[in-house]
């Protein structure tokens, strides 16, 4: 009797717990699609909305393989989508990544606002050599033919070596044109600390003359990067990041030829993730 006792009341609690967590929203924009990762913990992000990737992809010479096992990338079952890198017995690394189904055009006439809710696992920065999660976008066109970076790439956030700096990226054109590719047009912020911190992109296409319209990148509603239609100072290249079907991606990368190599303090697991609150596309009323 005492026992059932308890388990009603912490049935009655657990709800409380693991409140529903979704997106905010705000008065001069509607929600037009989120993802708030509820589901059981252990479970794998809903497959309406994402591709798991699997897999050594090659790119920018990480170390990565990409994998659907747990340890690499599951729900956490209290809203939130959690992303870790693991070294298996043989020093290889493994890793998790998504992609979504989703697609979005900013939208015509309009501010269109993306936006997730990220914090990092709480190993120390000492321990996080070579681990790079990121929160980006790739021109839709990319899945069907059109070469990188002429589909177009928006990176909303990304981190190497655990510091509390935050890069804001845009990749157009070709190598050597008008994004400055490979690199890309950057910007960046300090981070307080491996808590949330909400990262957020506008597509403003109010204007109707394309050199005039913007994007922007915002941690926690500070502005730290903005690159107009002028600058980019070519339509086409505009049109692929700004009125082009974009889809979003979430992985953590190991190694390669951005961050530092991972070194034997670098400590694998759920103590380097990324994890993920919500993500959501706003458009402006
Ligand atoms: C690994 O790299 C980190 C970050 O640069 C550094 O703090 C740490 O001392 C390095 N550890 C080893 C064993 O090289």
């Amino acid at each position: 009797m005492y026992a059932a006792t308890i388990t009603a009341s912490l049935l009655a609690a657990m709800p409380l717990l693991v409140k529903a967590w979704d997106a905010p929203t705000y008065g001069d924009y509607n929600l037009i699609w989120q993802d708030n990762f509820g589901g059981n913990s252990g479970d794998r992000p809903n497959s309406n909305n994402w591709n798991i990737i699997t897999g050594k992809l090659g790119y920018n010479s990480e170390l990565e393989t990409y994998t659907n096992d747990k340890t690499n990338l599951q729900l956490s079952g209290g809203y939130t989508l959690q992303i870790a890198p693991e070294r298996d017995s043989n020093g290889d690394w493994t890793s998790g990544r998504i992609e979504s189904r989703y697609t979005f055009v900013p939208a015509e006439g309009k501010r269109t606002l993306i936006e997730a809710d990220i914090r990092f696992g709480s190993n120390s920065i000492n321990n996080k050599a070579g681990i790079w999660p990121a929160f980006w976008m790739l021109g839709d066109s990319g899945r069907h033919g059109t070469a990188w970076p002429n589909c177009g790439e928006v990176d909303a956030m990304e981190q190497i070596n655990g510091a509390l700096t935050g890069y804001g990226t845009l990749h157009c054109d070709v190598v050597g044109g008008k994004c400055n590719d490979p690199s890309g047009i950057q910007g960046w912020v300090s981070i307080p600390d491996q808590d949330w911190h909400l990262w957020r992109v506008v597509f403003d296409r109010t204007n109707g003359d394309w050199t005039a319209q913007t994007i922007t990148w915002y941690r926690d509603g500070q502005q730290f990067h903005q690159v107009s239609g002028g600058r980019v100072g070519d339509y086409n290249a505009w049109a692929a990041v700004c009125h082009s079907s974009l889809y979003f991606i979430f992985n953590v990368a190991v190694g390669g030829s951005w961050p530092e190599p991972p070194n034997d303090s670098t400590i694998p697991g759920f103590g380097s993730m990324m994890e993920v609150g919500f993500l959501a596309v706003h458009n402006s009323k």
